[in-house]
C-alpha cells in the first residue's frame, strides 16, 4: 500500500455533527468529504446494521480513511460528491437517512507542502484536491489578466486584484511562477504596508485560486441538489462552511426548500401553492465554542447549517 504522510485533521464541531444526524442504528449515511474520517468514524461507531458512504476526491484521504475505517460498515468512495447520486445508485442505494457535508480542505492537504496548498510552506503551486486537472501554476502563469482579477475578486473578495494581477502578469513574464511562495511573495509585494499588518495578505488570493481549480461552488451548488434528492422524509442535511461564498450558497437552498407560500403579503389566498420541502433545524447557524477554537484554531470560521426533509 502507497505510504502517506501522517493525515491529521481535528474534526470540526463533531458533536454537534453527530447529535445532528439523529442516527439510526439500521440508517444509511453519506459522509460526503471524509477526509482523515474523524467524523466518519462517529458516525460509522453508531451504526449496526446501517451502513455509511463516505466519499473523498482526493485519493490520499480515501486511502487513510480506507484503513481508519475497515472495522465499520463504511464504505470509502473516490469521488466528488456531485456525483454521489450515481454512485450511490450503482451500489442500489437510493435514498438515505442524513448526509455530512464538511467543506474546504483538510489541515493534511494544507500542511502537506507537496499539495501545494499554503503560502505558509514553499511546494510546487499545485491546490488540486483530486490530484487531476489544472494546476494552481497552470491558472497563474497561463490565464489573462483579466481572468486573474475575476478570480481574485469573485472567489476571494480582493480589493487589491487588479494589483496583483498585474504583478503576476509582469512577474511570469520574465520567469514562471511555480511555487507557493513565489506567489506569496507577489501578492504580499502587491498589498500596500498598511493593509498588511494584521492578517496574512495572502489569505484571499491563495483561497481564490483555490477555489477556482477546484470548481468548489459548482460542485456544492450541484452536491446540494443531490443530497436533498437522496434524503429520506425526516433525513437531514448538514453543511459545514468557512467562507461567507460556501455558506450563502447553503443558506439561499435551504431557503428556497423551507420556504411555504410565496404570495403577496396582502394577497387574500395563496395562489402559489407552495409547500415547504424542508424545515430548518437551526434558525441561526451553530459556531465552534470558545473551547473549541482554542484548542482547533482552524474550526474558528465555521458555520454548521441543518435541514430536515419533509
Ligand atoms: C474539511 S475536510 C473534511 C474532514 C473530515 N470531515 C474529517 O473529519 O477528517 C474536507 C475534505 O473534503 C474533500 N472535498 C472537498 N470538496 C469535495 C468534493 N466536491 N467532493 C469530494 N470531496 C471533497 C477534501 O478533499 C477534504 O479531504
Amino acid at each position: 500500500m502507497k505510504k502517506i504522510e501522517i493525515f491529521s485533521h481535528n474534526p470540526v464541531l463533531l458533536k454537534e455533527c453527530v447529535e445532528g444526524l439523529e442516527i439510526k442504528p439500521e440508517g444509511t449515511y453519506v459522509d460526503a468529504t471524509v477526509g482523515g474520517a474523524g467524523h466518519s468514524i462517529e458516525i460509522a461507531r453508531k451504526l449496526e446494521s446501517g451502513k455509511l458512504f463516505a466519499f473523498d476526491r482526493d485519493p490520499d484521504a480515501v486511502l487513510v480513511s480506507k484503513k481508519r475505517l475497515s472495522s465499520y460498515p463504511a464504505f470509502v468512495i473516490n469521488s466528488n460528491f456531485c456525483e454521489m447520486k450515481k454512485r450511490l445508485e450503482s451500489r442500489g442505494i437510493r435514498e438515505v437517512d442524513g448526509i455530512l457535508i464538511d467543506l474546504g480542505v483538510s489541515s493534511y492537504q494544507l500542511d502537506n507542502p507537496k499539495r501545494g496548498f499554503s503560502y505558509r510552506h514553499d511546494g510546487a503551486l499545485d491546490m488540486r484536491m483530486s490530484k487531476q486537472g489544472v494546476t494552481a501554476a497552470e491558472i497563474v502563469n497561463k490565464f489573462s489578466e483579466e481572468e486573474l482579477i475575476e478570480i481574485l475578486k469573485k472567489y476571494g473578495q480582493e480589493r487589491f486584484a487588479r494589483s496583483i494581477a498585474a504583478n503576476i502578469v509582469k512577474r511570469r513574464s520574465q520567469k514562471l511562477i511555480q511555487t507557493t511562495l513565489d506567489l506569496a511573495n507577489i501578492i504580499k509585494f502587491s498589498i500596500p504596508a498598511k493593509f498588511r499588518r494584521n492578517k496574512n495578505p495572502c489569505k484571499k488570493s491563495f483561497q481564490a485560486i483555490r477555489i477556482a481549480v477546484n470548481g468548489e461552488l459548482e460542485s456544492l451548488e450541484i452536491g446540494l441538489e443531490a443530497s436533498f434528492d437522496l434524503l429520506k422524509a425526516g433525513g437531514r442535511l448538514l453543511v459545514i462552511t468557512f467562507h461567507s461564498l460556501e455558506d450563502r450558497l447553503v443558506k439561499q437552498k435551504y431557503k428556497i426548500w423551507s420556504r411555504g407560500c410565496v404570495c403577496p403579503p396582502k394577497s387574500p389566498i395563496c395562489v402559489c401553492g407552495n409547500v415547504p420541502l424542508a424545515k430548518l433545524v437551526n434558525k441561526k447557524a451553530i459556531r465552534p465554542s470558545d473551547l473549541e477554537i482554542a484548542t482547533n484554531p482552524r474550526s474558528k470560521s465555521a458555520k454548521l447549517r441543518i435541514l430536515e426533509k419533509l
